[in-house]
Formats: C-alpha cells, structure tokens, sequence
C-alpha cells in the first residue's frame, strides 16, 4: 500500500512536468498558454504553480505512462487516466489547462483541469483517491506556505484562477479550497498557520453563503476573520482583469470589513427592517452573533451600532445577548492535540 502510493506521487511528478513543458515548450501547447495569456496570467506564474497543458489526445498520458511502465489499472486509481465507454484506457484531462494541486509538503497528489473552448463541464478535478482527499486540501498551499507563516494572514478565494492572479498581484499568501465550501480540516490547518483570514469570495450568491458558512467554521476554531466584498459579479480574478492589481491590493488594505458587519450585511438582504417583525428577527440574529463574537471591543461597537440604528436602549440589548459559549484559545487547541503531533512550531506537522 505505501508502495502504491509511492508509485502514484511518482506518476503525479511525471505527469506535471510533461503538462507543465507541453504547455511552456512545445506547439501543442499553444491553444492553452493561448488561453491563460489571455486570462491574464504571466510566464512566472506559469511555472510557479507548475501550470500545464494537456494535448486534446485519447491516448497521450496513458502512453506517456505505459512507455514507463506504470500499471494502467493503477493510474485509473490514482486519477490520472480513466477507462471509457469502449472499455480502454484514455486521458482524463486532454484538452485542458491543468492546475497541480499539491499537498501541504508540496507533493503533488492531483489535478483540476480548465476546459478552454468552451466544453462541459468546465472544471474536470480529480475525485477521491488514495492520495487526494478534497475536504483537506487546499490549491496554493504549497506555494503560499512560506509567506503565510511570515505574515500570518491568508486570503481565502474560491476558485484556482484566483489564487494565481491574486499572488500574481504580489499577495502570495493566497489558497483555494476545492470547488467545495471550506471544511473544518481546512479550519484547523489554517488557524495553526495564521492569525488571521480574509475571505474574498466571489461577488455572487454562492460566494456570499459561502463566506457566511466559512466565518462560522473559522470562528469555531477562534481563528480572526476579515471579509472582503467584492462587487455584484465580480471574483478576484474578474476584479483584477477589470480594474487592475493596484486597485485589487488597494482593497484588500482598504476595504476589509469585520466578520460582525460582513453578518451585518448578509442577514439584511432582501428583509425590510421597517416592518417589525422582520426587524426583530434581524436583531435577535445579530444579538446571537455579537454573543458568539470573543473580541469584547467588537462586541461594544456594535452592541452600540444596534442601539443606535433601532433606538434600543444598549443595557437592554446587552441583557439580551445569549451566553457566550466560551471560545478555545487557539494556544488550547494547539495543545490539545494528540501528543504525537508537534508542540511548536504548531504548524509543523
Ligand atoms: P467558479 O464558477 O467561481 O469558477 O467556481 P472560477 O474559479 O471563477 O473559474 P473561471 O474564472 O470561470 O475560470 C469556483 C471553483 O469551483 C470549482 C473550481 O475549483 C473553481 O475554481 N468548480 C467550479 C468546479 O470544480 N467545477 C465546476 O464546474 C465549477
Ligand atoms: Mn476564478
Ligand atoms: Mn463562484
Ligand atoms: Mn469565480
Ligand atoms: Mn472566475
């Protein structure tokens, strides 16, 4: 078993570096580096993350294996190739710019490939594996490893795209979570590195539950977190295409909004706070979210905020604010792992 392993992450290598210089080197590659030009994407962001082209063949990596002598049934497995209607092996991501996702040490256990001319679905990711477990990875962390425990921050985006042009812009410390909604696994491996997330999901519905469901995750293992909203439509990579990387890095300084006014937003939308009912159920949700708020000072701001905007007296609002469940310093957390993780540095592991 750690032998097929062993012979997966090799595969994965191989299979990178043949992508990688199809995409950089070789005509075959045109159509995709064609393509990420065009996105707005750079040579040294090309290889930074070890981007890559897959040539729109049935056969190119199951050949490129096979010459190697990997078993084929094998590579199924680990998600490099699949097997089609006719029964035989074929390539999974052909036609396709193709992003490495690396593990936390910067193995590289998978894929997620871009459909360039328009094809469904427009994402192909490499589904659970031995090696690929979706809920724990994250795309960037590898290369925004380093810069994260320096500045202890990370910007948390959505979409693979938007971790290359955000570090591009010159914020290295930039992941993705999988095309899936954030994991406590995630939670917990961030909240050992850094002291802070700032969520800049995309500008749409999705994004907006998404950040709302992800500063809950965050919050629960007492992690700080900062949101930034982008416009109607826009996600970071959009935002930077239309306005330009000085204006996105301008926003990311300037425009971050505590998670109590991101809630102060979101739970807002589509009510009618003239109506009394809906303005109560509006004050009772913010009351439970400023209770669940560990940073006191944040906890007064808008205490008084609510106070203010509802003519409420703020002793009667304070009366009202559930119970805070106390929240785990993150010291806590850290020292109440099993003893067979390391103590410190506590993202060593
Ligand atoms: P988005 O729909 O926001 O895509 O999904 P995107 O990142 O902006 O991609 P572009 O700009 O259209 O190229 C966010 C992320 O969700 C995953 C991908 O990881 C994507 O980056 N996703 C999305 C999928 O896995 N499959 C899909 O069909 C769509
Ligand atoms: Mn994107
Ligand atoms: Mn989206
Ligand atoms: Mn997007
Ligand atoms: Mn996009």
């Amino acid at each position: 078993e750690q032998e097929k392993k062993f012979r997966m992450r090799e595969a994965h290598r191989i299979v990178t570096e043949l992508y990688h210089e199809v995409l950089i080197q070789t005509e075959a590659g045109d159509a995709g580096r064609i393509y990420l030009e065009n996105r707005g994407i750079r040579e040294g962001a090309m290889r930074e993350f070890r981007l890559g082209y897959a040539p729109d063949q049935d056969r190119f990596t199951v050949d490129s294996l096979a010459r190697r002598g990997f078993d084929l049934d094998e590579m199924v497995e680990a998600g490099l190739i699949s097997i089609g209607r006719d029964g035989d092996y074929r390539d999974r991501f052909n036609g396709r710019v193709v992003f490495p996702i690396s593990d936390r040490d910067g193995t590289i256990v998978g894929f997620s490939g871009r459909s360039i001319d328009g094809r469904d679905p427009k994402y192909v990711n490499t589904a659970e594996t031995p090696l690929f477990n979706k809920s724990e990875l994250l795309f960037g962390f590898a290369q925004a490893r380093g810069a994260m425990r320096k500045i202890k921050q990370v910007v948390l985006v959505e979409g693979n795209l938007d971790v290359v042009r955000v570090a591009q812009a010159g914020i290295p410390y930039t992941v993705a979570s999988l095309g899936t909604a954030l994991t406590p696994v995630h939670a917990q491996n961030l909240a050992r590195i850094v002291d802070e997330v700032i969520i800049c999901y995309d500008g749409d519905k999705a994004g907006r539950a998404a950040t709302l469901k992800a500063l809950q995750l965050l919050e629960a293992v007492a992690v700080d977190c900062s949101v930034i909203r982008l416009p109607d439509g826009e996600d970071p990579d959009s935002f930077i295409g239309n306005q330009g990387e000085e204006t996105f890095l301008h926003w990311i300084e300037q425009e971050r909004v505590s998670s109590l006014e991101f809630k102060s937003f979101y739970f807002r939308q589509g009510k009618n706070l003239r109506l009394e009912g809906e303005r109560v159920r509006y004050i009772e949700t913010m009351l439970e979210e400023i209770g669940r708020t560990s940073n006191p000072l944040l906890r007064d701001i808008y205490l008084g905020k609510l106070s203010e905007e509802f003519k409420l007296s703020k002793d009667s609002l304070i009366a009202q604010v559930r119970p805070t469940v106390q929240q785990p310093k993150r010291e806590q957390i850290v020292s109440d792992r099993p003893a067979a993780l390391p103590t410190a540095p506590p993202d060593r592991t």
